[in-house]
This record gives C-alpha cells, structure tokens and sequence, in this order.
C-alpha cells in the first residue's frame, strides 16, 4: 500500500553527481530485489544552480558502465522533504550542516544521515567529485553502491 512506502531522499550540494548516482543506485538495487513497490527515491539539490538540468555526463557515463541508465531532473530540497521522506542522506559534512540549517530547530519527520554511515567499509565521507576528472567518479559510484546496498540490507 502506498502509505507503506518508505521514502529515501539523497542530497549533495548540486544533485548533478553524488545524489543522482546514489538514487539511480537505489532505484536499480530496489528493482533487483523485487522491492520497487515499497520504496518512494528521490534525490535533490542543496543549491538552485543546476535545477531543470539533468545530472552531470560523467555521473551518468559511470552509471551506464554499470548496467544503469538514468534520466532525472535536477531539483533543490524544499522544507516540506523533511516532513515527506523517511531519511535523508547527505554526502559530506558541509550537506549535513546545510541541511541542519534548511531544517532549523523543527521537529522533523526524517531522520537525516550522512549515507557513508552504512558503508561497510567505513568511509564516511563521500567526496565532491565535480572539479575532478571522470576517473573520481568511479571511486564515487563504488562507495555510493556499498552504502545503499548495505542500507537496504538493514530492513531484511
Ligand atoms: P554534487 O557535485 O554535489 O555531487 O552534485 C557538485 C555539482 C555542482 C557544483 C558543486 C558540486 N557546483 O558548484 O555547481
């Protein structure tokens, strides 16, 4: 039923290369488990730069290396995604502040975590790639799919 739907929000700072892989990810680990039905995923933008547009060709190149094609439009975090979604995840600290400081003090429905939280290899931080080459994405895709896969696992 849909009001049993759990919903997963990633955030970075333009949602052209960190967010939109770790949705895409996701999106494509929920399909392979059968799990589709249960889960709402999104991802969105802490700044208003990039919106409209879809993500970053390379995010997209590494994706598609992976067996994934993703087509998604860039949009920024509104207030009420801390009502909507059941956990929002962040790539680094400076999201996690930001997203703090889009939140202020309100009491808010999602619990919002830093996703490196769940890799299991420990990496917590999972660094801005868009100043980089292609081959930093690679690294980056690796840590995202660890983290949501091992996410996903703690509800099994
Ligand atoms: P992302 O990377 O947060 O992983 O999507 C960035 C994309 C764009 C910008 C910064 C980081 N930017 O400054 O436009």
């Amino acid at each position: 039923m849909e009001s049993e739907k759990k919903r997963v929000l990633f955030i970075c700072l333009g949602n052209i290369c960190r967010s939109p892989i770790a949705h895409a990810i996701f999106e494509h680990l929920v399909k392979e488990n059968g799990t589709s039905d249960k889960w709402e995923v999104d991802s969105a933008a802490i700044g208003e730069w990039h919106v409209g547009k879809q993500p970053d060709r390379r995010a997209l190149k590494v994706l598609k290396e992976n067996g994934i094609d993703f087509r998604h439009a860039v949009r920024q975090i509104t207030q009420d995604d801390f009502d909507k979604f059941d956990y929002i995840f962040g790539m680094d600290h400076m999201n996690m502040s930001d997203l703090e400081e889009l939140n202020g003090s309100r009491k808010s429905k999602a619990k919002v975590e830093m996703l490196g939280k769940y890799d299991p290899e420990n990496v917590l931080v999972i660094p801005d790639p868009y100043y980089d080459t292609q081959a930093e994405f690679y690294p980056v895709y690796a840590q995202c799919y660890r983290c949501c896969k091992a996410f996903l696992k703690s509800f099994q």
